[in-house]
C-alpha cells in the first residue's frame, strides 16, 4: 500500500478540520496505521493560529494535545503530496477543486462521503455556535476517523 496521506479541508484550519486531524491519528494509532495527516483552511484568516481554543479543549477532553497546530492555507502543491484531501463542507469541496491542478494526484471528496449513510453531508460549521456544538463535531470526525481508518487498511 502506498503510505496514505491524508489532509483535512475546512474554511479557517482552527476548529474542524484539526479536530478531523487528531481524531485520524488518534484512530490509525490505535490501529497500527502508519499514515501522514495534515490540515489546512482554504481561507487565510487563520494562518499561523493555534486551533480554536474550543477545539483545544474537545480534543483536550479525549486526551489529545493539538495546542501546537497552526494554521495554514491549502497549496497547490497539497495536490500532489497527500493521497487523500477531505473536504468538510460543499463550499470547500468547491473551493478545493477551483485550485486543484489538472495533474495533481490526491483524491478529492467530502469527508462524509465515507460514512455509510451520511454521503454528500456536511460537517457544520461550529464556529458561530457555543462550545457543545464542537462535541457534534468531534462525534462527526471521529465516525469519519474510524471509517477511513477501515478503508485505508483493507486497501
Ligand atoms: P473552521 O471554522 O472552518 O471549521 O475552522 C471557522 C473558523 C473561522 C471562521 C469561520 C469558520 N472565520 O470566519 O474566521
Amino acid at each position: 500500500m502506498t503510505r496514505p496521506a491524508i489532509l483535512f479541508v475546512c474554511l479557517g484550519n482552527i476548529c474542524r478540520s484539526p479536530l478531523a486531524e487528531a481524531a485520524f491519528r488518534m484512530v490509525a494509532d490505535e490501529h497500527g496505521l502508519d499514515a501522514h495527516a495534515d490540515s489546512a483552511g482554504t481561507a487565510t484568516y487563520h494562518v499561523g493560529e493555534p486551533p480554536d481554543p474550543r477545539s483545544i479543549a474537545t480534543a483536550q477532553a479525549c486526551g489529545i494535545d493539538i495546542t501546537h497546530y497552526r494554521g495554514r492555507q491549502i497549496a497547490v502543491e497539497d495536490f500532489h503530496r497527500f493521497t487523500h484531501i477531505f473536504a468538510m463542507d460543499h463550499q470547500n469541496l468547491r473551493n478545493i477543486e477551483a485550485i486543484r491542478p489538472a495533474d495533481g494526484s490526491a483524491h478529492v471528496s467530502l469527508l462524509l462521503d465515507i460514512v455509510e449513510g451520511r454521503e454528500g453531508a456536511a460537517i457544520a460549521d461550529p464556529y458561530y455556535d457555543g462550545e457543545e456544538r464542537f462535541e457534534d463535531t468531534w462525534a462527526d470526525v471521529e465516525m469519519a476517523a474510524r471509517a477511513l481508518v477501515a478503508r485505508l487498511l483493507a486497501a
